[in-house]
C-alpha cells in the first residue's frame, strides 16, 4: 500500500488505521473500503479476528466492485504509514451502565494502544470513539502529545444524527431536509440546540411545541442507551460507524465541513483544558477552526454543566496516567 503524509495534500492514496475490530471498528472498515475512500489497517489484540474480518471483506470486493485493500493484524508495526488512526478499542456499555463507569478500564486500554501505535505512525491524526468519549479523547491527546487540531473525538455527528432522525420521524418528513446541532459532552448532559436545528432552514421551534421538542431532546440524550437496552450485550454501531466515516471523509477529501467535533478548548465558550463537542471546521489539517456561537444564558449554562462529568473523569484519568502502567 502506498501512503501519503498528512501534509501532502490532497490525500492521493490514504491509509486509515482502526484500533479495535469490534462492531464499530469492523463496520467502519467496511464503510471506508466499500465507499472507496481509503485503504484500511484493522488492528485488534484478539488473534485471528481482524485477519478474518479483513479476509471476509476482501472476498466481498469481487461483488462490491472495488479494489481497496484491508489488512487485518495484531501487530502495531502494520500501522506504519497511516495518515489517520481511529481508536474504538475498549469495553462497551451494558444495560444500566453509565459511560463514565468504563473510565478506568478504557483509559488503560486507550493509553497503551496510543503509546504502541505512535511509535509507528508519529504523524497520524487521531479520532477517538471509545467511551467515555470526551475523556478518552483527552487521553489520546495527552498520550500522543500531538497538536490539538490533530486529535479529536466523534460524538457530536452521532448525537446530531440522532436528533435529526427523531425530528424527521416526528414530522414525517425526509431526514435529508433536517439539520440538527448537538453540543457538549457525549453523555446524558449533552446539549441539543433546537434554536440551531432546522427543516430546510426553518427552526424546529417554529414547527413544534416545546413539549414535543423536549421529548425529542430527551430521546436524543438517551439515543445510545436505548440501543444498549435492546441489545443487552453491547451498544450501537451502524450510526456510530457512519458518523466516524463522515468525519474521515471531511479530512481525507479536505471538504472544510462544519461539523460538531469533540475538540480541545482553550478559552472558547469560557472553557479551558477540556475536550468537548463544539462546531468545528474539519478539513485536511484536522480541526481547522472552532466556531464560537452566541449562546443564550440557558444554553451556555447547559454546556458548562455538561463539563462536570468530563472533569470528574479527567481527574481519574490523570491519576491513572501518573501511576503509569
Ligand atoms: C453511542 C455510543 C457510541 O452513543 O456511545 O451509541
Amino acid at each position: 500500500m502506498v501512503s501519503t503524509s498528512l501534509n501532502s495534500h490532497p490525500f492521493s492514496s490514504p491509509r486509515i488505521g482502526i484500533i479495535g475490530a469490534g462492531k464499530v471498528g469492523s463496520t467502519l472498515a467496511q464503510r471506508i473500503i466499500e465507499k472507496n475512500l481509503a485503504d484500511v489497517v484493522l488492528l485488534d489484540i484478539v488473534e485471528g479476528m481482524p485477519q478474518a474480518i479483513a479476509l471476509d471483506l476482501t472476498q466481498a470486493r469481487a461483488v462490491e466492485g472495488h479494489d481497496r485493500q484491508i489488512l487485518g493484524t495484531n501487530n502495531y508495526a502494520d500501522l506504519a504509514g497511516c495518515d489517520l488512526v481511529v481508536i474504538t478499542a475498549g469495553k462497551p456499555r451494558t444495560p444500566g451502565m453509565n459511560r463514565n463507569d468504563l473510565i478506568e478500564t478504557n483509559a488503560t486500554i486507550v493509553t497503551r494502544a496510543v503509546r504502541e501505535a505512535i511509535a509507528y505512525c508519529p504523524n497520524a491524526m487521531w479520532i477517538a470513539v471509545t467511551n467515555p468519549l470526551d475523556v478518552m479523547t483527552y487521553c489520546v491527546w495527552k498520550t500522543s502529545q500531538l497538536p490539538t487540531q490533530r486529535v479529536m473525538g466523534m460524538a457530536g455527528v452521532l448525537d446530531s444524527a440522532r436528533f435529526q432522525t427523531f425530528i424527521a420521524l416526528e414530522l414525517g418528513c425526509s431526514v435529508s431536509d433536517v439539520s440538527a446541532l448537538v453540543l457538549g459532552s457525549h453523555g446524558d448532559t449533552m446539549v441539543p440546540l433546537p434554536r440551531f436545528s432546522t427543516v430546510r432552514g426553518i427552526p424546529i421551534t417554529e414547527l413544534m411545541d416545546n413539549e414535543t421538542i423536549e421529548r425529542l431532546v430527551n430521546r436524543t440524550r438517551h439515543g445510545g442507551a436505548e440501543v444498549v437496552k435492546l441489545m443487552k450485550t453491547g451498544g450501537a454501531y451502524y450510526a456510530p460507524a457512519s458518523s466516524v466515516y463522515l468525519m474521515i471523509e471531511a479530512i481525507v477529501r479536505d471538504r472544510s465541513r462544519y461539523l460538531p467535533v469533540t475538540s480541545y478548548l482553550q478559552g472558547e465558550y469560557g472553557l479551558n483544558d477540556i475536550y468537548l463537542g463544539v462546531p468545528c471546521r474539519l478539513g485536511a489539517q484536522g480541526v481547522e477552526s472552532i466556531l464560537e456561537l452566541e449562546l443564550t444564558i440557558a444554553e451556555r449554562e447547559a454546556l458548562h454543566q455538561s463539563t462536570e462529568s468530563v472533569r470528574q473523569g479527567l481527574e481519574i484519568v490523570e491519576k491513572i496516567m501518573q501511576i503509569g502502567f
